[in-house]
């Protein structure tokens, strides 16, 4: 009999097994302010994304696009059902709800005060904050935020798209519990 070559692609069901046993391992409870993303594109992937990361909760705030719309969903491809999601409200109300849902605020925006990413504590449980395509986050997203963080780019280029920079973020919310699971 021939053994399985373990460098192939895992099948749909393995997929959901390794998922199940890093969901048992991640205490961490993940949330996101979307505020004035606008891209149904965005939202769709950062919605995808979401799902993903486990996320729990996604604050919709200023005139961010719902992910019902139709163009979101080429991109959320239905996993926008697997996160709970608020309508649009104003971003410090969306702060508010999240610090009443136990989340610290973080908001990742390049600006004077913020940490780069990798040395902010973003483990917990953790609220992160994207802003506009356009003009980022609001003064008063900033101001509501218990602390900002920035990726780090050596490129000669101003900023990243948000769905990437959601991505970004995300992903270095988790590593940090990974990597240091009482941390
Ligand atoms: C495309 S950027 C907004 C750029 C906009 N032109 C501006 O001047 O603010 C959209 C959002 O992505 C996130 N973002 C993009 N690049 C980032 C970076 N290097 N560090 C932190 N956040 C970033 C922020 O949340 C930002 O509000």
């Amino acid at each position: 009999m021939s053994t399985p070559n373990p460098r192939r692609q895992l099948k749909p069901t393995d997929v959901k097994r390794l998922n199940r046993t890093w969901r048992r391992n991640t205490e961490g409870r993940l949330a996101l302010i979307l505020e004035s993303v606008t891209g149904p594109f965005n939202i769709g992937s950062i919605f995808r994304t979401a799902a993903a990361f486990g996320a729990e909760t996604v604050w919709l705030a200023g005139n961010a696009t719902p992910p019902t719309n139709p163009k979101a969903q080429k991109t959320a491809l239905g996993t926008d059902r697997l996160v709970e999601w608020h309508e649009p409200v104003p971003v410090a109300e969306a702060v508010r709800a999240a610090r009443e849902e136990g989340f610290r605020v973080v908001a990742v925006e390049l600006t004077g005060d913020a940490v780069p990413l990798h040395e902010a504590k973003l483990g917990g449980d953790v609220c992160l904050v994207l802003g506009s395509e356009d003009h980022g986050c609001s003064p008063a997203c900033l101001e509501a935020a218990d602390s900002v963080a920035y990726i780090p780019q050596v490129g000669r280029v101003g900023s990243v798209n948000v769905a990437v920079a959601a991505a970004i973020a995300m992903a270095e919310a988790r590593r940090q519990e990974w990597a240091s699971p009482a941390g």
